[in-house]
């Protein structure tokens, strides 16, 4: 039997997260909408199985907004809520945004209580920490996809700036999912060579305002709505390695119960996500100086996680 993914949320990353999964041929995939967006939903599902005989994958792909219909889903990826649109910080969505995970929460709970969870809903570190509790999954069981695609930034930026392979460009970015997260340059590598020893200084400082910023840098250029490409590329990637058991080591919002002297707050750390979800966290020894930055960054997710109340 195929496995089963439900996407709660049809919008921008929805559809580019149905089309993934379909093409990579995941399992089947249930998209969920609120009532009044069902049709274009379901419109979006159609297309997608009428896109299945040129991109060669079976898959079978609905519209609801009947949370029965992702009864025993393996993987939910939410991207509900409101986008950011230009002049907005992520933390201005908090209240509409912490409405909608309520019902989502509510929903997912009862009919794919076993289901690994991928929250891409803003502000992120607020929503992925919402969702746990009003949930009460277990820590492996809920993972926020922020520093994905957080790295995946920092690696294209790094690769653009070089004029090399991004392939070749490997490296984390800790902390939330905001303005003050932590690329670690001291850990980069291109092909094995340490970033410090070829990039300058200010070519470092540089890559890592525009990866710190690169959300911002797209909701301007769009005036309308915030990215969905690379957000629904990064979660695929979190839910593919828990569906293959991967065992892939990826920087994602996770429950820390001590790690990085953090305790019961979702941050950006690396974790490995094998088939039991999110299996392991690795702590690295920070420098004195990156440890102050993370510092910063974790206040900044306890301050949105604590207006949340929950
Ligand atoms: C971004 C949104 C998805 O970083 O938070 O583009």
């Amino acid at each position: 039997m195929r496995k089963k993914i439900a996407l709660i949320g049809g919008g921008q990353i929805g559809q580019i997260l149905a089309m993934i999964a379909a093409q990579k041929e995941l399992g089947d995939i249930v998209i969920l909408e609120i009532p009044e967006l069902e049709n274009p939903a379901k419109g979006k599902a159609l297309d997608l199985m009428e896109m299945a005989p040129h991109g060669n994958y079976d898959a079978k792909i609905t519209a609801t907004s009947d949370y029965k219909d992702i009864a025993g889903a393996d993987v939910v990826i939410i991207t509900a809520g409101r986008p950011r649109q230009a002049g907005m910080t992520r933390e201005d969505l908090l209240a509409v945004n912490l409405q909608i995970i309520s019902v989502v929460a509510a929903g997912v709970k009862q009919y794919a209580p076993k289901a690994f969870c991928v929250i891409v809903t803003n502000p992120l570190d607020a929503m992925v920490y919402a969702f746990s509790k009003l949930t009460g999954f277990p820590r492996n069981q809920v993972a926020g996809m922020a520093g994905t695609l957080d790295t995946a930034r920092w690696r294209a930026f790094i690769a653009m700036e070089l004029g090399v392979s991004v392939c070749d460009v490997s490296g984390t970015v800790l902390g939330g999912h905001g303005p003050d997260m932590v690329p670690l340059p001291r850990l980069t590598t291109v092909g094995g060579v340490p970033l410090t020893e070829i990039a300058t200084k200010e070519q470092i400082e540089k890559l890592a305002l525009r990866t710190r910023e690169a959300g911002t840098e797209i909701v301007k250029l769009f005036g309308k709505g915030s990215a969905f490409f690379s957000p629904a590329w990064s979660a695929i990637v979190m839910a593919e390695s828990y569906l293959h058991d991967k065992r892939r080591i990826l920087p994602c919002a996770a429950l820390c119960e001590g790690e990085y002297g953090v305790k019961g707050l979702f941050i950006g750390v690396p974790a490995m996500i094998s088939a039991k979800g999110i299996e392991k966290i690795y702590e690295i020894k920070l420098t004195e100086d990156e440890n102050a930055l993370l510092q910063k960054t974790i206040s900044g997710v306890k301050k949105t996680a604590e207006e949340t109340k929950l």
